[in-house]
């Protein structure tokens, strides 16, 4: 059972980005923005983003009156503050003074001050200007009534490459490696004679240098993480020591994985991210965004196995894109109780007011330019704000999947950097987005969880190209099955160890050849326009002929049962789909890229063998799916949503009482277009 994620305001958290520091000059802006803010029904904003040289004008001169009579207006409003530290963004004169900040790039050219995210994680010097600035925003804010969480910094990311964090890498690798000679080994550098004699040697990976080694990769990625990490628990340090009771968040953007945001569950006390699909960029079917966003929504809830916040989306457009396409009418609530359905515990945007000028001017705001409380967008806003204040009771409710798949940046990392069988893309996402999709389209709640995490609550685990086992994972894995679960492991499997280096012998290593049944002897690369077959018989419950692309797997079987055979080729005949009785359970193995219709009847099969329940027990339409949480004293919510600008129907097992409606619906029942109901 989940606490409430904020105590200190226990409701459904609607609000925005604000940036009162651009409109100091304009105060009957700033009182117009608290009119609005009320009207469109939102309880917080995110205040102090990117606000340093507002902070502090000079070196040491701090100017915080202005904020603080924000906070405080705010709050005689009713109005609570989610406060960020300034550290995505520093002042020019500070890079004046200090050029170590400065970011150095692969390419070992620093850059010049400018845009965000352009510092040294490493730098002593930035370090210590965020201990003070931090030091004095939690002097005056931290026990403030209206602070209810800290946003550290934003969007944490990038990495450097200046002689300070060369350093510290070669650190990180003699604490790692212990000697020069085990590193050379793990990294196997007497491949084209890169081995290193000297520590002094050794240099992140750069396009003009080094960009072979991939266990140098994979340990540059890792490094970058840790040192992140270890900045934002310096960050937090003088927060926490004016009040531990204040939370602190990073907003993540998930599918970013230039460093592993997993590392940060630790760390931090909420989870909050930063959402951007790429709403109707098709037809009228939404449902490829949709499922993309969902994902990534379990993905974050399942970090801490606690709600999450939605920390930014956007009211309507996002000008970054190639295109600003509006989300259409309804499609602002949909992805509100989208992003609840899936645990978030808010809905917040980038950004309240559109800024006068530079580069997000025409980024989509709840106030336009034209400061109207009429516009569509403001009008779709107070639609969502009068939702939400309906749904404090979802709080404390939890998700509660019976499924999870597999999604491992580590892996992820290496699976990419894996030079053949397809440098055109291994479709390591593409692959787990269509196993997520097919539980969507049941219906069906899904954790995502990384190698680390506990399998054993689960009744089935889908593991997408394993291809790295790293930890004690594939142990772990067997366990698990061995003791009665189920799990569904694709192609790519258990081919290196955590330092990329091949595993020696019968693969998939680590013993998961004998939980799976099979034997890998070889995997064919297919261009993008290629295709295979896959025949299942009748025996198999899945009778039929699939499609099949991008990477075949020559297999040979152990133990397993064979249940579709390839159909074409010099391995026509082959296993290309097998099942294996192991201990109490069973391993299905999936030895080539499937097509989505075989996906879907596949797990549609599966759920239904092991009893896994369905948000919603009724068959849903395209496009349509439902979402469910739990409080502990078993009262249930049903989210249902409607991911196409078309009518769909669906037939309901029993009476329902939409909230947000107030209406009762029974039967087969009509959704309108972007139609979002939560129920009771
Ligand atoms: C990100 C940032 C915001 C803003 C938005 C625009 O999420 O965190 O500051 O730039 O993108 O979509
Ligand atoms: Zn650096």
């Amino acid at each position: 059972m989940s606490k409430n994620v904020i105590s200190k305001l226990p409701v459904m958290l609607h609000g925005a980005d604000y940036n009162p520091e651009q409109w100091l000059d304009m105060p009957e802006i700033l009182e117009r923005d608290i009119e609005l803010m009320k009207k469109a029904g939102v309880n917080c904003v995110s205040v102090g983003i990117f606000s340093w040289v507002s902070l502090e004008p000079e070196e040491g001169v701090y100017t915080f009156d202005w904020l603080e009579n924000v906070i405080n207006r705010l709050y005689v409003n009713g109005i609570y503050t989610v406060l960020a530290t300034p550290t995505g963004a520093k002042p020019s004169w500070m890079a004046k003074k200090y050029p170590e900040i400065l970011r150095v790039e692969s390419n070992r050219v620093r850059n010049l001050q400018g845009g965000r995210h352009n510092h040294c994680y490493t730098s002593p010097v930035y370090r210590e200007k965020t201990r003070l600035i931090n030091t004095e925003l939690a002097k005056r804010f931290a026990n403030h009534p209206a602070v209810i969480l800290w946003h550290v910094s934003n969007e944490i990311q990038g990495e450097c490459h200046c002689e300070l964090c060369q350093a510290e890498f070669r650190k990180w690798l003699k604490k790692k490696y212990r000697t020069l000679d085990n590193l050379n080994k793990q990294w196997w550098t007497c491949f084209w004679s890169h081995t290193y004699t000297d520590w002094e040697e050794i240099e992140s990976p750069a396009p003009h240098g080094e960009p072979c080694i991939h266990g140098l990769n994979l340990d540059w990625k890792r490094f970058c993480t840790e040192q992140t990490v270890d900045f934002y628990k310096e960050e937090i340090k003088p927060l926490k020591e004016a009040n531990p009771d204040i939370p602190a968040t990073i907003n993540m953007m998930a599918y970013y994985d230039g460093i592993d945001y997993w590392k940060f569950a630790e760390v931090l006390d909420i989870i909050s991210w930063d959402s951007y699909p790429m709403w109707h960029n098709g037809g009228t079917d939404d449902s490829g965004g949709a499922i993309w966003n969902a994902f990534w929504h379990d993905a974050m809830r399942s970090m801490k196995q606690q709600p999450f916040l939605l920390m930014e989306n956007t009211p309507s457009t996002a000008n970054w894109c190639g295109v600003s396409r509006h989300k259409r009418p309804g499609m602002n609530l949909l992805t509100a109780i989208q992003a609840i359905a899936h645990g978030s515990n808010s809905c917040q945007y980038f950004q309240w007011r559109q800024s006068r000028g530079s580069v997000e001017k025409f980024h989509s705001a709840v106030v336009g330019h034209n400061g109207s409380d009429k516009s569509r967008i403001f009008l779709e806003i107070c639609k969502t704000g009068d939702a939400l204040r309906k749904l404090d009771g979802v709080l404390t409710a939890d998700v509660n999947a019976q499924v999870a798949i597999i999604y491992d940046v580590e892996n992820k990392w290496a699976v990419e950097d894996s030079k053949g069988p397809r440098n055109e893309g291994m479709g390591y996402t593409d692959q787990i987005l269509q196993t997520y999709g097919s539980f969507w389209k049941q219906g069906i709640p899904v954790d995502v969880i990384n190698m680390d995490a506990d399998l054993e609550k689960y009744r089935l685990v889908c593991v997408p190209m394993p291809y790295m086992l790293r930890g004690d994972f594939a142990a772990r894995l067997k366990k698990y099955v061995e003791k009665g679960g189920t799990a569904v492991v694709t192609y790519f499997c258990g081919m290196v160890n955590e330092n990329d280096l091949c595993y020696l012998g019968e693969t998939p290593a680590e013993g998961i050849s004998d939980m799976l049944g099979v034997v890998f002897e070889d995997i064919d690369g297919l261009y993008d326009y290629q295709r295979n077959h896959v025949v299942f018989d009748s025996e198999s419950g899945l009778e039929g002929e699939y499609e099949t692309s991008k990477l075949c797997e020559i297999v040979t079987v152990k133990t397993a049962e064979v249940l579709g055979k390839y159909k074409e080729d010099f391995y026509a005949g082959y296993p290309a789909f097998t099942v294996n009785n192991y201990g109490k359970g069973k391993a299905y193995y999936q030895a080539t890229v499937m097509n989505g219709e075989f996906s879907d009847k596949f797990y549609k099969k599966l759920c239904g063998e092991l009893r896994i329940r369905r948000s919603l027990e009724t068959d849903l339409p395209q496009g349509v799916t439902a979402g469910r949480r739990m409080t502990e004293n078993g009262t249930e919510y049903i989210f249902i949503e409607n991911f196409v600008n078309e009518t769909r129907e669906i037939d309901l097992p029993y009476p329902l009482y939409d909230i947000i409606s107030g209406k009762t619906i029974s039967g087969r029942t009509v959704l309108e277009p972007y139609a979002a109901m939560v129920c009771k």
